[in-house]
């Protein structure tokens, strides 16, 4: 037997400099001291630990983006646990089964403590580790709203804009807490990148063409062989992951952008040392073992996103109904929160555990949306006007265009009670948050 981890996280308030490394520090939220967190990093089927201490002023939770947990583990306060209140600790303990990029963030109001800071990494090894750690590189990437003097802008937090359009878009990237650090690789060798969308709603639109990669896994779970995109940008959207390889050529030194803005925002530098000679072989990844749907069968589920107008404050509901759980009161006041403690009593669905659910999410609003499962990783199997992602990986997180519908299927076998949300914060916070059960 694997003797196991355990951790100590303090979330507390911590001072870091987000702008530039000798920049004016921003009042962050942070598990141990700096945004991300300190990585965690345990092997497959170990036994993890993790205790979380509150040192906010507030009551948080901690939950474990993608792990198949135990429901009890799974950190939704007011869901699956009770909020962990100021002063409070709370220990976490579970087995991740499956080797593969994953995060940890808070999920208790997750717009206003995600946004300041509370997130990490959780890396699970494979049994046997492909990429020694010189070869195996973690990059968590956050899109923060930096105001005047380069300091994380506090006042805009949960305004009405954010609330109501595509979430709390920043004005600067940084990758693990840094702005635009650079990395050395050495030529010939190959390297596993592993990026971490932490932004509340910021999608990534990057284009691994531009730097010869690869990509090796999605949200986690790797593909059977490497692949090189035939479209460009990768969306890359909140809380979604994608593992890259690369085997980088003497010389070819890289950065690499976003996008999705007027001008690239470079937000990662990478030089490149020595000659390339015969590097060592590329290796691969073992693909998890995941339960398949199957679709004969199987119960659809439909769930149709609207969004308010702006008199009723454009909140984004599920089924035309703003749920509880919702931060977002009918007082029209923003700051007026109801606290996640409410979400609806009875659950969008009950699942037979082994059952086949297909959640077919029709987009009627004219935003882009984020939409994760907690507990399990699904297959998208149809998408209107795009074929991306249908087929192939798995994901616990996807993408739903402006009118858009996106079937996606998976095998309800993890007991328990599990949110189904959009990982726009601001959104799942306005009321685009919603839980099914597996009994
Ligand atoms: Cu990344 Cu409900 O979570
Ligand atoms: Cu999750
Ligand atoms: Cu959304």
């Amino acid at each position: 037997t694997v003797p196991g981890s355990f951790i100590d996280l303090v979330a507390g308030p911590s001072q870091q400099a987000i702008f530039q490394p000798d920049g004016p520090a921003s009042d962050l939220w942070t598990y141990n001291g700096s945004a991300p967190g300190p990585e965690i990093r345990v092997r497959r089927d170990e036994r993890v630990r993790v205790r979380l201490t509150n040192n906010l002023e507030e009551p948080t939770s901690l939950h474990w983006h993608g792990i198949r947990i135990d429901n009890a583990m799974d950190g939704v306060a007011g869901l699956t646990q009770e909020p962990i209140e100021p002063g409070e600790s709370f220990e976490y303990d579970f087995v991740a089964p499956d080797a593969g990029t994953y995060w940890y963030h808070a999920h208790n109001k997750s717009w206003n403590q995600v946004a300041r800071g509370l997130y990490g990494p959780l890396i699970v090894d494979e049994d046997e580790v492909p990429f020694d750690r010189a070869h195996d590189l973690t990059l968590v990437i956050d899109d923060w709203r930096l105001a005047g003097e380069g300091t994380l802008d506090v006042a805009s937090l949960g305004s009405l804009m954010d609330w109501s359009h595509d979430g709390r878009l920043g004005n600067w990237l940084t990758v693990n807490g840094r702005a635009m650090p650079v990395n050395m690789l050495n030529a010939g060798e190959p390297y596993r990148l592993r990026l971490i969308n932490a932004s509340n709603a910021r999608i990534l639109e990057i284009d691994p063409n531009r730097f010869d990669a690869k990509v090796i896994a999605y949200d986690g779970q790797a593909l059977p062989e490497p692949v090189r995109l035939t479209y460009a940008p990768l969306m890359v959207g909140p809380a979604q992951r994608v593992d890259l390889l690369i085997v980088p050529q003497a010389g070819s030194d890289f950065v690499i952008e976003e996008l999705s803005g007027d001008t690239p925002f470079a937000f990662a530098g990478f030089e490149v040392r020595g000659e390339t000679a015969d590097g060592p072989g590329v290796p691969s990844l073992p693909v998890n073992d995941l339960p398949e749907p199957e679709l004969a069968g199987a119960r659809t589920v439909r769930v149709e996103m609207t969004g308010g107008a702006m008199g009723n404050i454009g909140r984004v509901t599920y089924n035309g109904k703003v749920l509880e759980g919702s931060d977002f009161r009918d007082t029209g006041q923003v700051w007026a929160f109801n606290g996640i403690a409410n979400l609806p009593e009875t659950p969008l669905y009950s699942a037979q555990r082994g059952e086949t659910i297909v959640i077919e999410t029709v987009n009627n609003t004219a935003f882009v949306h984020a939409m994760h499962v907690h507990g399990h990783h699904f297959r998208v199997i149809e998408r209107s006007g795009s074929e991306i992602d249908v087929g192939q990986p798995w994901r616990d997180t996807f993408l739903v265009g402006p009118q858009q519908t996106t079937r996606i299927a998976f095998v309800a076998d993890n007991p328990g009670k599990w949110l189904y949300h959009c990982h726009m914060l601001e959104h799942a916070a306005g009321g685009m948050n919603t839980w099914f059960e597996v009994t």
